[in-house]
């Protein structure tokens, strides 16, 4: 059997497996596994060859799935996996229905509660859903604890006129009146430049479960991130600044794929966002996978983090050279806040494509990777 010839879940399923295995899961827990069958679908049967079944935003080769590694500061780790549930017919309808189709067959499954989901589904999943993505979710894993669930929405979905709206009534449907406010006071300051990108629900009844919106800030500098994170008590501005250089590296004007801040509030405290976190698309921003690896090991370093456990992580997905491509790092996020802060590294599948190192003319940062599909 060639490569070509693997399925799309035998290829993911094996990155996923030695992903957990590098975050300290018991060997033999199938449960990824089967939640990762779940989310691909119908999808997942298909071969590597075949290409992808419908076009879809989560990875830039259009692989429905993305991984990553999240490495907390108190030493805690947890593997996760954000995908689009496609359906068998292009078109967000078919998506809808697909996404809802998994959701009620996890939430039998795992017991996982889905009234989050439920209480938001018909502001943000319309009849006619436009836009690059209707619904998303993502999976998240740590050793010996039960998965969870996550969905994002786009609220751009009805148009870029309503987003705000959405927000502001999915919110209030929430619990969360006035979590609106307080990010249009730090983030939403320069006008189209600041854009409404994600909404996402935690799909649990812990206390601390969150609802988050994500907020992407196009031809931003490192200033507006760090003014971005004052919105949250106890986020340091200069923690920020020395992550945009870390993984920013002499990069002033993010003009490539935007800088994303987001904010979650927990319902156990609705009165201020408790955690800020900045995501920085890194694979815009350097000539290869190699020089992306090495700013996120300078970064662990200087935080304390294992670069060690980095390289296996990088090991599970890939057995490619990092010089022969980027992209692999997707992007590097920081979480700050009382609740814990952390670093996360998404490392993407390239089940169908790998994008060309850029040469050093390009470096500058249109940041467009060739996005052409080659199986
Ligand atoms: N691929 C899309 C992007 O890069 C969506 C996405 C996937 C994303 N993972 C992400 C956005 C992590 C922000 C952070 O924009």
């Amino acid at each position: 059997m060639t490569l070509a010839d693997e399925t799309l879940f035998n290829h993911a399923r094996n990155q996923l497996r030695g992903l957990c295995e590098v975050a300290g899961f018991a060997p033999g827990d199938e449960t990824p596994s089967v939640l990762l069958r779940e989310l691909l679908g119908p999808a997942g049967a298909r071969t590597l060859s075949d290409g992808p079944g419908w076009r879809c935003d989560v990875a830039d080769d259009q692989t429905p799935v993305e991984f990553s590694i999240a490495f907390d500061d108190d030493g805690r780790r947890a593997i996760r996996v954000l995908g689009e549930a496609g359906g068998e017919k292009p078109g967000h309808s078919d998506d809808i229905a697909a996404g809802k189709r998994f959701l009620n067959a996890l939430s039998k499954r795992f017991h996982i509660p889905i009234e989050r989901f439920d209480a938001v589904s018909d502001l943000f999943l319309p009849p006619r859903a436009e836009g690059t993505f209707a619904v998303w979710f993502s999976l998240i894993f740590r050793p010996g604890a039960p998965p969870k669930l996550k969905a994002y929405f786009n609220p751009q979905v009805r148009g870029d006129d309503q987003a705000q709206d959405l927000v502001l009534e999915g919110f209030r449907r929430l619990g969360l009146d006035h979590a609106y406010d307080t990010i249009a006071r730090h983030a939403l300051l320069r006008g189209a430049l600041d854009r409404l990108s994600f909404f996402a629900v935690d799909l649990d009844d812990s206390p601390l479960s969150r609802v988050k919106l994500y907020v992407s800030h196009h031809d931003a500098v490192c200033a507006d991130a760090e003014r971005a994170a004052a919105a949250v008590n106890g986020a340091d501005p200069l923690r920020i600044r020395e992550f945009c250089q870390a993984i920013g590296g002499e990069t002033t004007t993010f003009r490539g794929r935007p800088l994303v801040s987001s904010y979650s509030f927990v319902s156990a405290d609705p009165s201020g966002p408790g955690t800020y976190s900045l995501y920085l698309p890194v694979r815009d921003y350097v000539p290869d996978d190699e020089v992306a690896r090495e700013r996120v090991a300078g970064f662990f370093a200087r935080q304390g983090l294992p670069a060690r456990t980095l390289d296996r992580a990088i090991d599970a997905v890939t057995s490619r050279p990092l010089h022969a491509g980027v992209g692999l790092l997707a992007h590097v996020s920081l979480r700050l806040g009382p609740f814990g802060s952390g670093t996360t590294v998404y490392l993407s599948s390239e089940a169908y494509h790998v994008a060309a190192p850029r040469r050093p003319a390009d470096t500058v940062c249109t940041g467009v990777a060739d996005s052409a599909i080659t199986p």
